[in-house]
């Protein structure tokens, strides 16, 4: 009883002290999607918020971006950035938000990374993507910032961003980053080979993506406050990733049509 005191006490203690910490809000967004992620975390939290920018910035423009980009990328010669204003020495946790490219963080945050000291930092990793990326842009830091401790991250899908404000709110509680009452999600159901319903509900939701996702074998599923969450093993046509595994998450929503929130590859 005395020990159970004992923890329940130290674990209030360091909830407490994980509401005082310093945050900034740091993100690099091309096209304003991470942008929009990053205005919401920095209201939810109450937390100070930079803008990373290129000397050089990139067009808007998908194409030249891919193009650029790819130089980049096998030159190693990242784009060049403006000086931060805000002093990282200042802040005890960073929550660095940027797009997805070519499967990892995008670029700008290449030079960040390697042009900042973030010893000893915690940095909560935030995405927007097309399908996804965030567990590999997460490892990615991980490599780059072995002295930092990189923290369970979240991402959205680009065509998703209506639902920012409510899942951010979740991520933030569940994490204990600010206080509110959410209800806690039951883990999903045993894998299950997909019956024919469940594909229908897969191929609603990723069909009219631009890439083939794949098709499904498996299932679990779990009820969430707003309707059904499912978690599919899909073995990819070969797309990009030479037949692998993903995994694919897609919600329905009372009265919405299904959608695919993200890919793990
Ligand atoms: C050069 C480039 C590469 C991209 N690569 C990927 C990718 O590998 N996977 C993905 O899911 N989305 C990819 N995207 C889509 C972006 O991640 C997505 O549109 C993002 O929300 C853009 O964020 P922003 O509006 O903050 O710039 C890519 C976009 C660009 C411009």
């Amino acid at each position: 009883m005395k020990r159970l005191l004992v923890s329940i006490v130290i674990m209030a203690t360091s909830i407490a002290s994980i509401y005082a910490q310093k945050k900034l809000v740091l993100y690099y967004s091309e096209t304003g999607t991470t942008k929009t992620v990053a205005e919401e975390l920095q209201k939810q939290l109450s937390a100070d918020i930079e803008v990373i920018e290129c000397v050089k910035p990139y067009s808007g423009n998908f194409n030249e971006t891919m193009q650029r980009g790819q130089r980049e990328m096998q030159s190693g010669e990242w784009p060049e950035l403006k000086p931060l204003k805000s002093k990282l020495t200042n802040y005890d946790v960073i929550f660095l938000g940027y797009p997805i490219w070519f499967g990892t963080y995008a670029n700008p945050i290449a030079t960040l990374v390697k042009n900042n000291d973030f010893a000893g930092k915690t940095i909560v990793p935030f995405c927007t993507f097309g399908s996804g990326g965030l567990n590999t842009s997460a490892d990615a830091l991980k490599k780059a910032l072995p002295k930092a401790t990189i923290k369970e991250g979240y991402g959205l899908r680009t065509a998703r961003v209506a639902a920012a404000a409510k899942e951010i709110k979740r991520f933030l509680v569940e994490n204990h980053f600010v206080q509110g009452t959410i209800t806690p999600l039951p883990a999903f159901s045993a894998q299950k080979p997909v019956t024919d319903a469940e594909k229908t509900i897969f191929n609603d939701a990723c069909s009219s993506y631009q890439f083939p996702l794949g098709t499904p074998s498996t299932v679990g599923s779990r009820k969430t406050p707003d309707g059904t969450e499912y978690k599919f093993t899909v073995k990819s046509n070969g797309f990009g990733g030479g037949g692998g595994e993903s995994i694919i998450y897609v919600v329905v929503e009372a009265g919405a049509k299904p959608e695919f929130t993200q890919v793990v590859r």
